[in-house]
């Protein structure tokens, strides 16, 4: 596997590969890889003749009270953990190099409308930093695919919007979410809760499960669904930060004529902050 940091070496190795004839699959991360990401190289290994993984902590989705410093970085083990799964480079840039002018005079790319609300309410500015970060790689790698987790519904949903309306020409493909036995979803965060919280954290995907059951059984009465299982989540020693029932591709609240659902969930257990989906086909 080819470790580059410099954008200048990343586009020669992509230039040649290019005029071999290859295709490009690409899987932007912030390290701290765990089963989740594999998967993605995973999928991209199918995909496409080459993968490329980025490992970038970006400043700009983390609002000013939020993990930065304290946000886990595992370079030397994800970088193992890509190689041992067939990944051809793994691109590892500074802040510097993605943002040379600093973050108040970098240009952005703001998604209206799937942006809005769940983690965007929560989270303001979150949604411009990974649009515009997820923008900038797009342009360093020029992939023909790029592999997102359905784990980060509504960010998957703002990058394919995104792609759409600026019409970038790469595949955004989804990824079923990596679960633990539990129920649990992987996510890097999970490494902040002790044996414990995460046997309380399961409780999230129960309150989704039961959620979709209930759907599933016909019943559209939404607000009670959601009321419900933001009780049960209190209840069970989560704080309920939203649980929403929307259409699976606007985010917008469901209406008894959408048959594509996806249930949103944010709960906090102490300071941090898990989130999960489900979507439900009706
Ligand atoms: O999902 C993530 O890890 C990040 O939001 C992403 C897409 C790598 C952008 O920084």
């Amino acid at each position: 596997m080819q470790s580059v940091s410099e954008i200048k070496s990343l586009r020669s190795q992509i230039k040649a590969w290019r005029q071999q004839g290859l295709s490009i699959a690409f899987v932007p991360t912030m390290g701290n890889l765990h089963n989740g990401h594999f998967s993605l190289v995973e999928k991209a290994k199918n995909l496409a003749d080459k993968v490329v993984v980025s490992i970038f902590v970006n400043p700009m989705q983390f609002g000013a009270t939020e993990d930065l410093d304290s946000y886990p970085r595992t370079l030397d083990a994800d970088k193992k953990g890509l190689a041992d799964i067939g990944t051809d480079l793994v691109f590892t840039p500074t802040v510097e190099a993605i943002y040379p002018n600093g973050l108040e005079a970098q240009s952005y790319v703001d998604v209206p409308g799937v942006s809005m609300g769940y983690c965007g309410g929560a989270r303001p500015g979150h949604f411009k930093g990974v649009a515009t970060v997820v923008t900038k790689l797009f342009n360093m790698v020029q992939p023909d695919f790029a592999c997102f987790g359905e784990k980060d519904y509504q960010q998957l949903q703002v990058i394919k919007t995104m792609v759409k309306d600026l019409s970038i020409p790469i595949e955004i493909v989804g990824v079923p979410t990596q679960r633990e036995v539990s129920g649990l979803a992987m996510s890097s965060r999970n490494g902040y809760l002790s044996d414990n919280e995460k046997d309380t954290a399961k409780v999230l995907f129960q309150a989704l499960s039961n959620a979709a059951k209930t759907l599933g059984s016909g019943n559209k009465d939404f607000a009670n669904i959601e009321q419900q299982a933001k009780e049960s989540l209190l209840q069970n020693g989560l704080t309920p930060d939203y649980f929403a029932i929307a259409n699976a591709i606007t985010l917008k609240p469901a209406t008894l004529e959408d048959q594509q659902l996806v249930i949103l969930a944010a709960a906090f257990l102490g300071k941090v902050r898990l989130i999960d989906n489900l979507q439900v086909s009706l």
